[in-house]
């Protein structure tokens, strides 16, 4: 696929098909992953995988608590919410289901800093953009074999927790969760407010 299909394509999907992704394939996109830039020069990202149903259950343990308070308040703005309203109504339901169900479960860890959790300034910040640099890389890859990606930030406590449960040493955070696999065919399509290029640039001048 060309890279710029691979971009236009790209859509965080909610719902998989019961479908494993081959190690080859998982392989692929993890490299992808990792021709990242990095702040540093030393990548220092490490990915835990999860297959396994009791291996998932016990890192997605944190998110199932959250949500179901929730449900009804979004089925009434599914009809009646603007687009960010819908997206979150698409959305939320899913955070358990979408990772649950996917074929793999990426955890990508990152080494953090004093500066990540106190910034100064917004280069204090440069290990967590580094690996959000990875994780885009990782969506397009995974576009780009036909497959398509989940992903939630943890929140609160949520991301030291998993990290506990999977065994990640002290200094590396989870930025997010990803969910990887073959979309399911006929899941909702998330609302999308669109712009231009024409309409974001400013020559010169703001
Ligand atoms: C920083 C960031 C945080 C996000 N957090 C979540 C999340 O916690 N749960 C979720 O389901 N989607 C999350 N998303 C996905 C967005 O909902 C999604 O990217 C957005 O609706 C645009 O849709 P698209 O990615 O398909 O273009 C997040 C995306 C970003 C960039």
């Amino acid at each position: 696929m060309e890279l710029y299909d691979a971009i236009y394509n790209r859509r965080i999907t909610r719902d998989f098909q019961d479908k494993t992704v081959p190690e080859e394939v998982l392989e692929r996109i993890i490299n992808a992953g990792l021709q990242a830039p990095t702040h540093d020069h030393l990548r220092n990202w490490e990915f835990v995988i999860l297959q396994d149903k009791k291996d998932k259950e016990a890192a997605l343990q944190f998110i199932k608590k959250g949500v179901e308070p929730q449900l009804e308040i979004l089925k009434q703005i599914l009809v009646e919410g603007t687009a960010q309203q819908k997206m979150y109504a698409i959305a939320m339901p899913r955070q358990y289901s979408m990772l649950m169900n996917s074929s793999h479960i990426i955890l990508p860890f990152f080494k953090s800093n004093s500066g990540v959790m106190n910034p100064t300034s917004v280069s204090s910040l440069n290990p967590l953009s580094s690996i959000w640099c990875v994780i885009e890389n990782i969506f397009l890859a995974a576009t780009a074999e036909g497959l398509a990606c989940s992903m939630r930030i943890p929140v609160g406590e949520e991301g030291l927790n998993v990290a506990k449960v999977v065994g990640a040493p002290q200094d590396y955070l989870l930025p997010c969760y990803i969910g990887l696999g073959y979309p399911a065919e006929g899941s909702p399509r998330v609302e999308q407010v669109e712009y231009n290029a024409k309409q974001k640039m400013h020559f010169g001048k703001w």
